[in-house]
């Protein structure tokens, strides 16, 4: 298009470039669906009554662990345990900040065992700041860093009383948001980090209050539409310039397209039966 004048006739000040987007290589932790099944309800997309095909979760989630590591992203990966269906999803299993490790305390028995089992993991792979949680808190479910500060989910499963606490170990300003969708039950099913000061997000999963932070923060987020958020298109991952989202979200693929990034899109539809996809296998290491 031609020079943009401002109503008075000066010439309006000239748009900033987009930064050249670069991909930032990270260590992700990820658990085998081995044991993957729907054998509980937890959340309104599972549903025990409905068929489950554990090989085709593992298919679907070895594809993602080999496009990380295609992309050139290290993939550790934790053992499965038996009878522990969701712990398949490796972002619930803690949450890790410049190498501090707060773990993770869920609100349903059936997945409380997941909490000692991954700090486990964590006391036997080099991490030594480790904290067991006085407070309910769901991992890098509820827990998203943005830059030097995180995001925190409430609602549903975190108790809002985590959030003093992360911000107490981990030495960085939380910012507590409330979801109000029970289809939106972690934060990291409405909203994604796309940068170091980026994200995407869908504003009706959050309360008045908590959107109106958002906008706050974030005047130039990403906004999707309910189409793509009900297919979970949030659920993730960015490494500041791939953006690896749930296939069926193509509103939200072309919307960070538009921003300089390159979508990638990913089949884990056997996972979403339990209502997790890309950034709920995914525990960002570093
Ligand atoms: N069935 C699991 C639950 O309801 C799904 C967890 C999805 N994980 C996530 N990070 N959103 O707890």
């Amino acid at each position: 298009g031609g020079t943009r004048m401002s109503t008075n006739g000066a010439p309006a000040v000239p748009q900033e470039p987009r930064p050249e987007r670069e991909a930032v290589a990270h260590r992700l932790l990820m658990c085998r669906p081995q044991y993957f099944d729907v054998t509980y309800r937890i959340n309104p997309w599972m549903n025990p009554e409905k068929p489950t095909d554990t090989g085709t979760a593992l298919l679907q989630w070895e594809q993602l662990r080999e496009l990380y590591l295609s992309l050139g992203h290290t993939v550790e990966v934790v053992e499965p345990i038996e009878g522990l269906p969701d712990m398949v999803f490796a972002a619930n299993g803690a949450t890790v900040v410049d190498g501090k490790v707060l773990g993770a305390r869920f609100r349903h028995r059936e997945r409380t065992a997941e909490g000692p089992a991954y700090l486990d993991w964590f006391a036997r792979h080099g991490f030594h700041d480790l904290l067991w949680p006085e407070h309910i808190n769901e991992g890098e479910g509820d827990y998203l860093r943005v830059g030097r500060r995180l995001l925190a989910g409430t609602g549903f499963r975190t108790d809002a009383r985590s959030h003093a606490e992360a911000q107490e170990f981990f030495g960085l300003p939380v910012t507590g948001l409330t979801l109000v969708d029970p289809n939106f039950y972690h934060l990291d099913t409405a909203l994604s980090v796309l940068s170091e000061d980026e994200i995407m997000y869908y504003p009706p999963a959050f309360s008045p209050g908590s959107r109106a932070v958002l906008r706050e923060m974030f005047p130039d987020a990403v906004l999707a539409s309910g189409q793509d958020a009900a297919v979970f298109g949030l659920n993730a991952f960015s490494d500041g310039l791939n953006v690896l989202l749930p296939q069926a979200a193509t509103g939200l693929a072309a919307q960070v397209k538009e921003r300089g990034f390159r979508p990638v899109a990913v089949s884990l539809g056997e996972l979403l039966k339990a209502g997790g996809s890309v950034k709920c296998c995914t525990l960002v290491l570093s």
